[in-house]
């Protein structure tokens, strides 16, 4: 049973009860003891440990995949929220309930909204929520966009279908009516192209000043 379909748009005010029960209990597991407390020590031990692991199906790790979502980010001269979302979107990859060989195996692990909701700790709603969005943005512009399917790679056409597919109109609109609409379609492009196993990107210590001044955690 693939949770995220069922016409769910990615906004929070539709997740159901059995959704909020089962993320209520992600973020309770022991995080052991030589886990960094701070927030951004936190991070950049996830990009040098899990991030360093192939990104599913694709050329590239998962770090170098979102450092270069982020440096594409700053290239566009994005806001530092918007640099973050891209920085962090897939951060929902790194833990969670689903396991990596039940996600190559068509499970969805709603990294999304886990990503999102593990970040809301520490960050406010103009990075989590375009992370939130960013799956749902896939969904979104295989709908409205001709010829957006066509530059998927093919791991993202795999996994659109667990997803719940393109959208219908009504899940179109519901999705338009959401206030980080935009910036979730503006980090998932950034998305399809940081794939490339060729480029060379800042690392995380790069970011470490851009995230500092974004913390909500003061
Ligand atoms: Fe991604």
């Amino acid at each position: 049973m693939f949770r995220d379909m069922n016409g769910d748009t990615g906004h929070p005010a539709e997740r159901t009860e059995a959704t909020e029960a089962t993320e209520a209990t992600e973020g309770t597991e022991p995080t052991g003891p030589t886990e960094p407390t701070d927030p951004l020590d936190l991070l950049a031990a996830l990009f040098a440990g899990a991030g360093a692991d192939q990104y599913l199906g694709e050329d590239v790790t998962q770090a170098q995949h979102m450092l270069q979502a982020a440096a594409l980010a700053e290239a566009a001269g994005a806001p530092p929220a918007l640099v973050a979302a891209a920085l962090l979107h897939d951060v929902g990859h790194f833990q969670g309930p689903v396991s990596t060989e039940e996600f190559l195996r068509g499970t969805d692990n709603r990294h999304s909204h886990a990503g999102a909701d593990r970040l809301a700790a520490w960050f406010g709603p103009e990075v989590t929520e375009p992370v939130r969005l960013h799956v749902a943005a896939k969904r979104y512009l295989c709908t409205v966009e001709p010829g957006y399917f066509g530059r998927l790679s093919a791991e993202s056409v795999r996994t659109l279908e667990m997803q719940g597919g393109p959208m219908t109109q009504a899940q179109v609109r519901a999705y338009e009516a959401g206030p980080y609409a935009r910036d979730g379609v503006t980090v998932r492009r950034w998305d399809e192209e940081a794939k490339d196993p060729g480029a060379e990107v800042p690392d995380f210590a790069h970011y470490r000043p851009l995230l500092t001044a974004l913390l909500t955690t003061g």
